[in-house]
Protein backbone atom coordinates (compact mmCIF):
# COMPACT_ATOMS: atom_id res chain seq x y z
CA UNK A 1 0.00 0.00 0.00
CA UNK A 2 1.29 3.52 -0.46
CA UNK A 3 2.78 5.38 2.28
CA UNK A 4 2.13 8.56 0.99
CA UNK A 5 -0.44 10.12 -2.10
CA UNK A 6 0.94 13.19 -3.80
CA UNK A 7 -1.81 16.12 -3.71
CA UNK A 8 -2.51 18.21 -7.17
CA UNK A 9 0.05 20.76 -5.35
CA UNK A 10 2.93 18.07 -5.55
CA UNK A 11 2.97 17.34 -2.04
CA UNK A 12 3.16 14.17 -0.55
CA UNK A 13 1.20 13.09 2.30
CA UNK A 14 1.35 10.26 4.12
CA UNK A 15 -1.56 7.61 4.02
CA UNK A 16 -1.98 7.52 7.61
CA UNK A 17 -2.51 10.01 10.37
CA UNK A 18 -3.20 9.99 13.92
CA UNK A 19 -6.53 11.76 14.84
CA UNK A 20 -6.90 13.43 17.64
CA UNK A 21 -10.47 14.25 17.67
CA UNK A 22 -11.50 13.25 21.21
CA UNK A 23 -8.30 12.97 22.15
CA UNK A 24 -8.05 14.05 25.74
CA UNK A 25 -5.33 16.47 27.07
CA UNK A 26 -3.84 14.39 29.88
CA UNK A 27 -3.43 11.26 26.93
CA UNK A 28 -3.23 13.30 23.57
CA UNK A 29 0.37 13.42 24.37
CA UNK A 30 1.89 9.95 24.99
CA UNK A 31 -0.75 9.08 21.91
CA UNK A 32 1.70 11.29 19.64
CA UNK A 33 4.43 10.13 21.37
CA UNK A 34 3.76 6.75 20.19
CA UNK A 35 2.20 7.07 17.08
CA UNK A 36 5.98 8.77 15.81
CA UNK A 37 7.80 5.94 17.67
CA UNK A 38 5.49 3.57 15.34
CA UNK A 39 6.06 5.32 12.02
CA UNK A 40 3.42 7.94 12.00
CA UNK A 41 4.30 11.32 10.27
CA UNK A 42 0.92 12.91 10.10
CA UNK A 43 -0.76 14.50 12.84
CA UNK A 44 -4.57 15.54 11.99
CA UNK A 45 -5.47 17.89 14.47
CA UNK A 46 -8.13 20.96 14.65
CA UNK A 47 -8.50 24.13 17.12
CA UNK A 48 -11.65 23.09 18.35
CA UNK A 49 -10.28 19.72 19.85
CA UNK A 50 -8.37 22.02 22.24
CA UNK A 51 -5.43 19.91 22.36
CA UNK A 52 -2.96 21.57 19.81
CA UNK A 53 -0.84 22.45 22.53
CA UNK A 54 -0.33 19.10 24.08
CA UNK A 55 0.49 18.01 20.11
CA UNK A 56 2.72 20.82 20.14
CA UNK A 57 4.79 19.94 23.39
CA UNK A 58 4.50 16.09 22.53
CA UNK A 59 5.83 16.31 19.00
CA UNK A 60 8.99 18.66 20.61
CA UNK A 61 9.72 16.17 22.68
CA UNK A 62 9.45 13.15 20.43
CA UNK A 63 12.67 14.37 19.17
CA UNK A 64 11.74 14.11 14.91
CA UNK A 65 11.97 17.33 13.42
CA UNK A 66 9.41 19.56 12.61
CA UNK A 67 9.90 19.06 8.26
CA UNK A 68 9.57 15.17 8.65
CA UNK A 69 5.71 15.44 10.29
CA UNK A 70 2.70 16.60 8.20
CA UNK A 71 0.32 18.73 10.52
CA UNK A 72 -2.90 19.48 10.03
CA UNK A 73 -5.18 21.95 11.92
CA UNK A 74 -8.81 23.33 11.20
CA UNK A 75 -9.95 26.96 10.90
CA UNK A 76 -13.15 27.03 13.55
CA UNK A 77 -16.69 27.73 12.26
CA UNK A 78 -16.61 31.53 14.15
CA UNK A 79 -13.50 32.15 13.00
CA UNK A 80 -14.58 32.59 8.73
CA UNK A 81 -15.02 36.23 8.69
CA UNK A 82 -11.81 37.10 6.54
CA UNK A 83 -10.68 39.59 9.16
CA UNK A 84 -10.81 36.19 12.07
CA UNK A 85 -8.57 33.87 10.23
CA UNK A 86 -5.40 35.03 10.11
CA UNK A 87 -5.72 35.65 14.07
CA UNK A 88 -6.99 32.54 14.41
CA UNK A 89 -4.14 30.17 11.94
CA UNK A 90 -1.74 32.34 14.39
CA UNK A 91 -3.46 30.39 17.44
CA UNK A 92 -3.03 27.21 16.44
CA UNK A 93 0.58 27.87 14.94
CA UNK A 94 2.02 29.14 18.71
CA UNK A 95 -0.46 26.47 20.16
CA UNK A 96 1.67 23.59 18.11
CA UNK A 97 4.83 25.58 18.34
CA UNK A 98 5.49 25.66 14.51
CA UNK A 99 5.87 28.71 12.02
CA UNK A 100 3.56 27.02 9.45
CA UNK A 101 1.16 24.12 8.69
CA UNK A 102 1.46 21.60 5.83
CA UNK A 103 -2.74 21.82 5.76
CA UNK A 104 -5.08 23.67 6.90
CA UNK A 105 -8.46 23.23 6.51
CA UNK A 106 -12.04 24.60 6.58
CA UNK A 107 -13.29 22.58 9.37
CA UNK A 108 -17.14 22.74 8.33
CA UNK A 109 -19.20 24.66 5.77
CA UNK A 110 -20.69 26.70 8.30
CA UNK A 111 -20.12 30.38 9.44
CA UNK A 112 -20.53 30.93 13.11
CA UNK A 113 -20.76 34.44 14.56
CA UNK A 114 -18.05 35.42 16.57
CA UNK A 115 -20.13 35.65 19.99
CA UNK A 116 -21.41 32.26 19.48
CA UNK A 117 -24.77 33.02 17.81
CA UNK A 118 -25.58 30.92 14.85
CA UNK A 119 -25.07 31.69 11.90
CA UNK A 120 -23.44 33.61 9.39
CA UNK A 121 -25.71 32.80 6.03
CA UNK A 122 -23.97 34.27 3.17
CA UNK A 123 -20.49 33.12 4.45
CA UNK A 124 -21.63 29.69 4.87
CA UNK A 125 -23.68 29.89 1.11
CA UNK A 126 -20.32 31.18 -0.34
CA UNK A 127 -17.09 30.50 1.43
CA UNK A 128 -15.03 32.18 -1.39
CA UNK A 129 -13.72 35.14 0.56
CA UNK A 130 -13.31 32.50 3.37
CA UNK A 131 -10.82 30.67 1.22
CA UNK A 132 -9.34 33.42 -0.35
CA UNK A 133 -8.23 34.27 3.05
CA UNK A 134 -6.65 30.93 3.36
CA UNK A 135 -4.78 32.00 -0.68
CA UNK A 136 -2.86 34.42 1.31
CA UNK A 137 -1.80 32.29 4.33
CA UNK A 138 -0.49 30.18 1.57
CA UNK A 139 1.30 33.21 -0.57
CA UNK A 140 2.44 34.55 3.34
CA UNK A 141 4.00 30.56 3.65
CA UNK A 142 2.33 30.14 6.72
CA UNK A 143 0.28 27.31 5.35
CA UNK A 144 1.74 25.06 2.48
CA UNK A 145 -1.38 23.24 1.46
CA UNK A 146 -5.14 24.33 2.14
CA UNK A 147 -8.35 22.24 2.07
CA UNK A 148 -12.21 21.93 3.30
CA UNK A 149 -13.80 19.55 5.62
CA UNK A 150 -17.55 18.14 5.29
CA UNK A 151 -18.23 19.82 2.03
CA UNK A 152 -20.89 17.70 0.01
CA UNK A 153 -20.16 17.65 -3.76
CA UNK A 154 -22.46 20.69 -4.18
CA UNK A 155 -20.64 22.92 -2.44
CA UNK A 156 -17.81 21.46 -3.39
CA UNK A 157 -18.52 22.21 -7.03
CA UNK A 158 -19.76 25.96 -5.70
CA UNK A 159 -16.53 26.54 -4.31
CA UNK A 160 -14.01 25.12 -7.28
CA UNK A 161 -16.62 27.84 -9.71
CA UNK A 162 -14.71 30.01 -8.65
CA UNK A 163 -11.42 31.44 -9.79
CA UNK A 164 -9.43 30.12 -7.41
CA UNK A 165 -5.26 30.93 -7.34
CA UNK A 166 -5.14 27.70 -4.88
CA UNK A 167 -7.41 24.90 -5.17
CA UNK A 168 -8.42 22.71 -2.36
CA UNK A 169 -6.17 19.49 -1.88
CA UNK A 170 -8.59 17.64 0.14
CA UNK A 171 -11.91 17.53 1.34
CA UNK A 172 -11.81 15.37 5.15
CA UNK A 173 -15.32 13.88 5.54
CA UNK A 174 -16.77 11.05 7.16
CA UNK A 175 -16.03 7.66 5.66
CA UNK A 176 -16.62 4.57 7.37
CA UNK A 177 -18.16 1.08 6.74
CA UNK A 178 -21.60 2.97 7.45
CA UNK A 179 -20.98 6.05 5.25
CA UNK A 180 -18.39 4.96 2.31
CA UNK A 181 -19.76 7.55 -0.15
CA UNK A 182 -18.85 6.55 -3.18
CA UNK A 183 -19.91 9.05 -5.46
CA UNK A 184 -17.81 12.00 -3.75
CA UNK A 185 -15.00 10.00 -4.14
CA UNK A 186 -15.76 9.28 -7.54
CA UNK A 187 -16.31 12.43 -8.09
CA UNK A 188 -12.96 14.12 -6.07
CA UNK A 189 -10.79 11.72 -7.84
CA UNK A 190 -11.77 12.98 -11.12
CA UNK A 191 -11.42 16.20 -9.81
CA UNK A 192 -7.84 15.75 -8.59
CA UNK A 193 -9.26 16.33 -4.76
CA UNK A 194 -8.01 13.28 -2.52
CA UNK A 195 -10.47 12.59 0.30
CA UNK A 196 -9.34 12.13 4.15
CA UNK A 197 -11.56 9.37 6.12
CA UNK A 198 -12.13 10.78 9.23
CA UNK A 199 -14.14 8.56 11.70
CA UNK A 200 -12.55 5.64 9.73
CA UNK A 201 -13.77 3.13 11.69
CA UNK A 202 -17.22 4.43 12.74
CA UNK A 203 -16.30 6.47 15.57
CA UNK A 204 -16.12 5.76 19.34
CA UNK A 205 -20.22 5.39 18.69
CA UNK A 206 -19.72 2.57 16.22
CA UNK A 207 -16.44 1.18 16.15
CA UNK A 208 -17.44 -1.91 18.21
CA UNK A 209 -20.30 -2.81 15.49
CA UNK A 210 -17.43 -2.10 12.82
CA UNK A 211 -14.92 -4.40 14.06
CA UNK A 212 -17.38 -6.68 13.86
CA UNK A 213 -19.10 -6.84 10.77
CA UNK A 214 -18.57 -10.36 9.36
CA UNK A 215 -17.13 -9.65 5.67
CA UNK A 216 -14.28 -7.88 7.96
CA UNK A 217 -13.98 -9.92 10.34
CA UNK A 218 -13.59 -12.91 7.51
CA UNK A 219 -11.20 -11.18 6.09
CA UNK A 220 -9.20 -10.38 8.88
CA UNK A 221 -9.44 -14.21 10.01
CA UNK A 222 -8.36 -15.06 6.30
CA UNK A 223 -5.04 -12.47 6.03
CA UNK A 224 -4.02 -13.05 9.86
CA UNK A 225 -4.49 -9.21 10.50
CA UNK A 226 -6.98 -7.48 12.69
CA UNK A 227 -10.03 -5.88 12.08
CA UNK A 228 -8.85 -2.52 12.49
CA UNK A 229 -5.85 -3.17 10.01
CA UNK A 230 -8.70 -4.59 6.88
CA UNK A 231 -10.76 -1.30 7.42
CA UNK A 232 -7.53 1.40 7.41
CA UNK A 233 -6.05 -0.86 4.43
CA UNK A 234 -9.30 -0.88 2.57
CA UNK A 235 -9.66 2.92 3.18
CA UNK A 236 -5.58 3.80 1.82
CA UNK A 237 -6.73 1.05 -1.11
CA UNK A 238 -9.38 3.14 -1.84
CA UNK A 239 -7.02 6.03 -2.52
CA UNK A 240 -8.22 8.00 0.60
CA UNK A 241 -6.50 8.91 3.77
CA UNK A 242 -7.20 6.98 7.03
CA UNK A 243 -7.16 9.42 10.36
CA UNK A 244 -7.72 6.43 12.75
CA UNK A 245 -7.68 8.13 15.85
CA UNK A 246 -6.92 6.03 19.49
CA UNK A 247 -5.12 6.93 22.43
CA UNK A 248 -4.45 3.54 23.52
CA UNK A 249 -0.57 2.45 22.66
CA UNK A 250 -1.48 -0.88 20.96
CA UNK A 251 -3.79 0.44 19.09
CA UNK A 252 -1.96 3.02 17.65
CA UNK A 253 0.29 0.72 16.80
CA UNK A 254 -1.86 -1.63 15.24
CA UNK A 255 -3.74 0.81 13.12
CA UNK A 256 0.04 2.06 11.32
CA UNK A 257 0.43 -1.53 10.17
CA UNK A 258 -1.46 -1.79 6.67
CA UNK A 259 -1.62 -4.54 4.30
CA UNK A 260 -2.87 -4.76 0.88
CA UNK A 261 -6.07 -7.01 0.17
CA UNK A 262 -6.58 -8.91 -2.31
CA UNK A 263 -8.43 -7.60 -5.52
CA UNK A 264 -11.24 -9.90 -4.24
CA UNK A 265 -11.27 -9.46 -0.85
CA UNK A 266 -11.41 -4.99 -1.47
CA UNK A 267 -14.49 -5.90 -3.86
CA UNK A 268 -15.91 -8.12 -1.20
CA UNK A 269 -15.91 -5.56 1.63
CA UNK A 270 -16.06 -2.58 -1.18
CA UNK A 271 -19.45 -4.00 -2.05
CA UNK A 272 -20.67 -4.83 0.97
CA UNK A 273 -20.15 -1.26 2.42
CA UNK A 274 -22.06 0.25 -0.28
CA UNK A 275 -25.39 -1.81 -0.33
CA UNK A 276 -26.52 -1.11 2.56
CA UNK A 277 -28.29 2.38 2.90
CA UNK A 278 -25.70 4.73 3.74
CA UNK A 279 -25.73 5.80 7.84
CA UNK A 280 -23.87 8.64 8.98
CA UNK A 281 -22.17 8.67 12.10
CA UNK A 282 -21.68 12.12 12.38
CA UNK A 283 -24.21 15.21 12.29
CA UNK A 284 -24.17 18.55 13.87
CA UNK A 285 -26.72 19.79 12.18
CA UNK A 286 -29.35 20.17 14.69
CA UNK A 287 -27.57 20.97 17.88
CA UNK A 288 -26.10 23.52 15.31
CA UNK A 289 -29.73 24.88 14.88
CA UNK A 290 -29.05 24.91 11.42
CA UNK A 291 -32.32 25.28 9.32
CA UNK A 292 -31.09 22.68 6.70
CA UNK A 293 -28.86 19.30 6.84
CA UNK A 294 -25.04 20.08 5.77
CA UNK A 295 -24.34 17.00 4.43
CA UNK A 296 -27.92 16.75 2.29
CA UNK A 297 -29.12 20.18 2.10
CA UNK A 298 -32.42 19.43 2.98
CA UNK A 299 -34.68 21.66 5.27
CA UNK A 300 -34.80 21.05 8.67
P1 LIG B 1 -9.43 4.50 21.95
O1 LIG B 1 -8.99 5.91 21.64
O2 LIG B 1 -9.89 4.34 23.35
O3 LIG B 1 -8.42 3.47 21.52
P2 LIG B 1 -12.35 6.52 14.61
O4 LIG B 1 -10.90 6.53 14.29
O5 LIG B 1 -13.21 5.90 13.57
O6 LIG B 1 -12.84 7.86 15.05
O7 LIG B 1 -12.55 5.55 15.87
C1 LIG B 1 -12.01 5.88 17.09
C2 LIG B 1 -12.60 4.97 18.16
O8 LIG B 1 -12.15 3.63 17.92
C3 LIG B 1 -12.10 5.35 19.50
O9 LIG B 1 -13.17 5.07 20.41
C4 LIG B 1 -10.92 4.42 19.74
O10 LIG B 1 -10.77 4.17 21.10
C5 LIG B 1 -11.32 3.17 18.99
N1 LIG B 1 -10.21 2.44 18.35
C6 LIG B 1 -9.19 2.98 17.64
N2 LIG B 1 -8.38 2.03 17.14
C7 LIG B 1 -8.91 0.86 17.53
C8 LIG B 1 -8.52 -0.50 17.32
N3 LIG B 1 -7.44 -0.82 16.61
N4 LIG B 1 -9.29 -1.47 17.89
C9 LIG B 1 -10.39 -1.15 18.62
N5 LIG B 1 -10.80 0.12 18.85
C10 LIG B 1 -10.07 1.11 18.30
Amino acid sequence: LPSHFVLSTGAKIPSVALGVWRAEKDQVGEAVKVALKAGYRHIDGAWVYRNEKEVGQALKESGVPRDQVWLTSKLWNTFHAPEDVEPALDESLSSLGTDYLDLYIIHWPVAFYKDGTKYDRDLTADPYPTWQKLEEMVAKGKVKNIGVSNFNLRRMQNLTANPLKVKPVVNQVELNYWNPQPGLLKWSQDNGIVLQAYSPLGSSEQVKETLSVPVIKDIASEMGITPAQVIISWHIQRGTIALPKSVHASRVEENFKVTALSKEAFDRLENAATSHPPQRVVNPSKNWGLDFDVFDDTPL
